[in-house]
């Protein structure tokens, strides 16, 4: 099914984490760390705080930083009284060109359900954004063998009735729950066999086509070191990155990494 190679795409999810001039800062270092060797190999986001969008907007634009811009969240409508909420056209009004969306930690601690996930994905392709979804198994479910399950039932609430094209544009992120800020990532093979699961049900509910082009890339507990062989695997097209993220040092490594053995 992945006789083609999709372009690689490394994202950073930097979570709750640097105020807007520590993003100031990190935004001109990964300028200087990342070049052109990189950007024609491999696509590359940030996805720092609502906070810190604007300031990472002006220093990518002004000092051609070759990363897009990524936010990790958005509301499902597009304006209205929501209190505290932030909208996908604000996002995309900031050149924000992903958006994670169904993140395991805002499915579990902020109570999104698949259908609230699936409102926000059709909010990001209603403003001309590409969605970065999250789907991962927590600890019990893979105990108990149901990751296959699991992440077919993710995968089709998510996906829904979308237009194939859609969803060969979007991004799936398999995350298993229990793999985050674990320190210690899933296997390769463990990887590989979850993206396959995936992409099988995206050919189901959305068509083969959609199936081949979707991107599936594999985070939690990506670092440096694991980067490479977790990229390499056939059906996974990049790495949602985490904690490493949050360095330069280390996200540049990890995204030379992916552009050396892609290219
Ligand atoms: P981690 O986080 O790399 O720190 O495990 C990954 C994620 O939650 O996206």
């Amino acid at each position: 099914m992945s006789a083609t190679r999709r372009r690689p795409l490394v994202s950073g999810n930097w979570k709750m984490h640097k105020d807007h001039l520590e993003t100031i800062h990190a935004c001109s270092e990964l300028g200087l760390r990342l070049g052109r060797d990189e950007s024609a190999a491999v696509d590359v986001s940030i996805h720092p705080p609502f906070t810190d969008l604007r300031s990472a907007q002006s220093v990518i634009e002004a000092e051609g930083v070759p990363v897009s811009l990524g936010a990790q969240n958005c509301a499902s409508a597009d304006s209205g009284a929501f209190t505290g909420e932030v909208s996908a056209v604000m996002l995309a009004r900031l050149r924000v060109e992903y958006v994670i969306v169904g993140h395991s930690e805002r499915r579990a601690m902020f109570g999104e359900d698949d259908e609230v996930v699936a409102a926000k994905l059709r909010a990001v392709f209603r403003n001309g954004m590409v969605p970065i979804c999250c789907v991962g198994e927590d600890a019990a479910e893979r105990d108990a063998g149901q990751t296959a399950d699991r992440l077919q039932a993710q995968v089709r609430a998510a996906i829904g009735d979308l237009p194939g094209g859609d969803v060969a544009r979007m991004v799936i992120a398999y995350e298993p729950v229990w793999a985050i800020g674990a320190g210690e990532p899933a296997t390769p093979d463990d990887a590989q066999q979850a993206a396959a699961t995936i992409r099988s049900e995206v050919a189901e509910v959305a068509g083969a086509p959609a199936a081949a082009g979707l991107r599936i890339l594999y985070g939690g507990s990506v670092g440096p070191d694991s980067a490479v062989p977790l990229a390499s695997v056939s059906d996974i097209d990049g790495l949602l990155v985490g904690g490493a993220s949050l360095d330069p040092g280390a996200f540049t490594e990890i995204v030379k990494g992916v552009a050396t053995t892609l290219r």
